[in-house]
């Protein structure tokens, strides 16, 4: 058995959440492999909406486990909050023996939003706009092999570790200003480790693995999309993991010839939030509409998304870095009645025509050449056969197929579990 990974080809919200909650009848595990409470992964079924942050998009399927990787960083207050809202839903993945925990995962300190916040309200203009969760300085406190494990919460010296921790972030912070007080936040981290202390923790890579050698099938979830990618994204305007399918080896324990079948998803548009390069952005009224009617505002933080045509030029680049082998565009009913739709298949760049993402993209323009293409009017969130598809909805499918060479196997018409059909 090998491990499948399901990411987003763009800037993150492509719908991961929803599509992971859609296939995970198919696996018998779900593994978060990277990223943290920045993301808002939101699945809809039954009337209700369901927004989570930390937890995999799995638990809602009563067969399938959840794993939450060694890759993930955790803020232990938000996944209580996040098992608190489930439970008042009805959901209690932890009693029902649903999730597990990576003890090898790192754990987010109050003092790391801290020292997010500082060092994003130093950056004037050039801030990332970041989603405040502490996400980057809790990555560089791993990568700098001083970071506080999951693991950790059950040594009789985890306190000292912590204190020792705190104390450096103060020294830091002390250099941008007074330090805010934060006791309230650290008394709820102290109670939320004790919640955590619950969960049961595991190694992902043993965890993992043994699932493969019983020949159980495996789904590693992303977070965030591949332009977001500490290494290959539009850097710095990136968040601090590798969210390209590489990640799912290293945040999971998996070795590369584990890997099976790599799902990328991309909406039949695209969206932005925080700063950062975004060559297709609209600025006008059909960027507004799209945003109106795509209801693209932040899951995790509200704010608006910025919004532009989708970028061939980007998916394409995706699709390599990760080796899509299969497609899921969402979000196709956002396009229904727009007369004409835009496909950006190369940039104008230092006054050449080029296909590809340029190294200085965050400091020289690229400006989007476009192929213009019909529009669809019919209404597409009810339909449940591929017989009912607009012809010009599948003419933009295959369009995007012979463009990138790779095949749509999902197509989302709806937030709604049920409206997805597999092509
Ligand atoms: P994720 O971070 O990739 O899981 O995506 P988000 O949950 O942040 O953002 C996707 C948003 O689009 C959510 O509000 C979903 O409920 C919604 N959504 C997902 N697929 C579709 C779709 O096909 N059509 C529409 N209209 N909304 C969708
Ligand atoms: P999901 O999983 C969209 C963006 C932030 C900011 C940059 C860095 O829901 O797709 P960070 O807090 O990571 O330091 O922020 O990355 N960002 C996301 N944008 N979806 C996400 O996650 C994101 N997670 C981070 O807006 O620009
Ligand atoms: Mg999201």
């Amino acid at each position: 058995m090998a491990v499948d990974v399901l990411l987003g080809l763009q800037w993150g919200d492509e719908g991961k959440g929803k599509i992971v909650d859609v296939l995970s009848p198919k696996y018998d595990l779900i593994a978060r492999f990277q990223g943290g409470p920045n993301a808002g992964h939101t699945l809809e079924f039954d009337n209700q909406k369901y927004v989570l942050n930390t937890i995999p998009s799995g638990i809602f399927n009563d067969k399938t486990m959840n794993l939450i990787g060694n890759g993930v960083v955790i803020d232990p207050i938000i996944l209580k909050r996040e098992l608190d809202n489930l439970k008042k839903s009805g959901f209690d993945p932890v009693a029902d023996g649903k999730l597990v925990i990576g003890r090898k995962a790192h754990l987010i300190l109050p003092t790391h939003q801290l020292l997010d916040a500082a060092s994003e309200s130093k950056m004037g203009e050039g801030k990332i706009g970041s989603t405040l969760k502490g996400i980057g300085p809790t990555y560089m406190d791993k990568t700098g092999r001083n970071g506080l494990r999951v693991g950790d919460t059950l040594l009789v010296d985890f306190k000292e570790k912590y204190d020792r921790l705190v104390n450096k972030h103060k020294s830091i912070l002390s250099h941008y200003g007074e330090i805010p007080d934060f006791s309230e936040k650290e008394q709820a981290f102290f109670e939320a480790i004790e919640y955590l202390k619950s969960i049961p923790q595991v190694d992902s890579e043993h965890f993992v693995n043994q699932y493969l050698r019983e020949g159980k099938s495996v789904l590693a979830e992303g977070a965030q999309g591949a332009m977001l990618d500490v290494d290959f994204g539009s850097y710095p305007f990136v968040t601090s993991s590798n969210t390209t399918a590489a990640g799912a080896c290293t945040g999971l324990g998996v070795a590369p010839n584990k890997i099976g079948a790599v799902i990328g998803i991309f909406k039949a548009y695209c969206t932005r939030v925080g700063g950062g390069p975004f060559p297709t952005e609209l600025f006008d009224e059909t960027g507004e509409e799209l945003r109106k009617i795509g209801h693209e505002f932040g899951a995790t933080t509200g704010r608006a998304r910025r919004t532009g045509w989708i970028d061939l030029p980007a998916l394409k680049y995706a699709i390599m870095l990760n080796g899509v082998t299969e497609l899921v565009m969402t979000k196709a009913d956002v396009l229904s009645g727009f007369e004409k739709i835009y496909a950006c298949t190369h940039y104008q760049y230092n006054g050449e025509k080029i296909d590809y993402m340029p190294y200085d993209i965050c400091s020289v323009e690229a400006k989007p050449v476009y192929e213009e293409i019909a529009g669809w009017n019919e209404d597409l969130t009810g339909i449940k056969t591929i017989g009912e598809i607009p012809e010009k909805l599948n003419a933009y499918v295959k369009y995007l197929e012979e463009q990138v060479g790779v095949p749509v196997r999902y197509l989302s018409v709806g937030p709604d579990r049920v409206q997805t059909l597999t092509l």
